[in-house]
């Protein structure tokens, strides 16, 4: 069955947000496969966003989730990248959707990055790059 990557960025960790996203993503039905607490290095964010280097807000993205520890899981279930997705919400918190968790939990701080809670894996290809970097790297 499908997989995806799920991170709680620092934010959410800082927050004490972490069995709530947790809760919310197990209550919708899927299953949780793996789970660690990590210290992101450099390094390990420069592949995990490979797609975004460059762009004007990787470098504040790249400080923002070395900022503090991340929660990294891994979440199994028929359909569950597109399913956690839409649970997740829009990338801009400010505007997710309310019964999302970036709409719940999430809004705009004001600094150069968005600060949104978690990340979720785009793809079928993405989810196996990003699994084999948290959890085999
Ligand atoms: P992830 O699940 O974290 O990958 O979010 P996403 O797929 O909704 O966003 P994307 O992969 O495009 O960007 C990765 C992260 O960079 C986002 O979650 C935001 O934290 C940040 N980000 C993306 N686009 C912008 C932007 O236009 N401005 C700012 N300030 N931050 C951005
Ligand atoms: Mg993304």
């Amino acid at each position: 069955t499908e997989r995806t990557l799920v991170l709680i960025k620092p934010d959410g960790v800082a927050r004490n947000l972490t069995g709530a996203i947790l809760a919310r993503i197990e209550a919708k039905g899927y299953s949780l496969v793996e789970l660690k607490k990590v210290d992101a290095t450099r390094e390990l964010l420069e592949q995990h966003y490979e797609e975004h280097v460059g762009k004007p807000f990787y470098e504040p993205l790249v400080e923002f989730m070395l900022s503090g520890p991340v929660v990294a899981a891994i979440f199994e279930g028929h359909r569950v990248i597109e399913g956690f997705r839409s649970l997740a919400g829009t990338t801009d918190p400010t505007t997710a959707a309310p019964g999302t968790i970036r709409g719940d939990f999430g809004r705009d701080w004001g600094l150069k990055v968005q600060q949104n809670l978690v990340h979720g894996s785009d793809s079928t290809e993405s989810a196996d790059r990003e699994i084999k970097i948290w959890f085999q790297g």
